[in-house]
């Protein structure tokens, strides 16, 4: 499965992919509030992907690289936490500190939505964001997504535990957002374990 949009696409991430994603997450910057990183070594993005097609079998995480057609990878995004039964998931992303600012952020989150609302029948984006990445949340809520709340103790960061902020969007404000004017092209089938059941009529 791809989607593509007008100067970005998402593809699943390939073994031969472990060096340009080594590149971008060895910025200490960039993985400042994540439990994982900066990457030390070519195993650990390499260990990464070779995780991503169970995750997705299991419909435990559906990660994509983001690709610049320009350049090639930027980064990662991904869909986890799905609740088929409440048509919801969690949305979660991370950019090259060079692509910040630009707008690859938006066009990112209008593929990964897309992906959620129209191919997977979502109701519900969800986002996580520290309580201290005050860009991580300001991004999202320029976006469109809704503060909910704090999360304490969310998160464990070595022996460190993180509050984190809670957003979402609905599929109703998505509609009405910057997101749903990005045009989208969908290649190929999500994984079997992300399709939900129709809804009852
Ligand atoms: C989170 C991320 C994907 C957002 O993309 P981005 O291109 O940086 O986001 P944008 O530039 O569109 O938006 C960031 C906003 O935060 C603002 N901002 C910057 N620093 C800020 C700070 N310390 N506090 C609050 N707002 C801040 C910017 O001014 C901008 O708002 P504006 O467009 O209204 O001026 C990117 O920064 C990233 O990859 N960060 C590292 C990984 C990460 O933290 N991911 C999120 C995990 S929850």
């Amino acid at each position: 499965m791809q989607l593509v949009g007008p100067s970005l696409t998402l593809r699943y991430a390939t073994a031969a992919d472990a060096p340009a994603l080594f590149e971008l997450g060895s910025d200490g910057e960039v993985t400042r509030f994540f439990s994982w990183g900066p990457y030390t070594t070519v195993a650990e993005p390499a260990g990464y992907i070779a995780g991503l097609a169970g995750e997705r079998e299991r419909g435990d995480r559906v990660d994509l690289l983001v690709v610049a057609h320009d350049s090639g990878p930027i980064g990662v995004t991904g869909l986890s936490e799905l609740s088929r039964r409440d048509r919801r998931a969690v949305v979660g992303t991370w950019l090259e500190r060079r692509r910040w600012g630009t707008g690859a952020n938006e066009e990112s989150k209008a593929l990964i939505a897309h992906l959620g609302f129209i191919t997977l029948g979502l109701e519900r984006l969800g986002a996580y964001a520290d309580v201290a990445n005050g860009r991580s949340q300001s991004a999202l809520v320029r976006l469109g997504f809704q503060r909910e709340g704090v999360l304490r103790r969310w998160h464990r960061h070595g022996e460190q535990y993180r509050d984190v902020a809670l957003f979402s969007l609905l599929r109703e404000e998505w509609e009405r957002s910057r997101l749903a004017e990005v045009p989208v092209l969908v290649h190929g089938d999500p994984p079997p374990s992300f399709r939900l059941a129709a809804a009852p009529s």
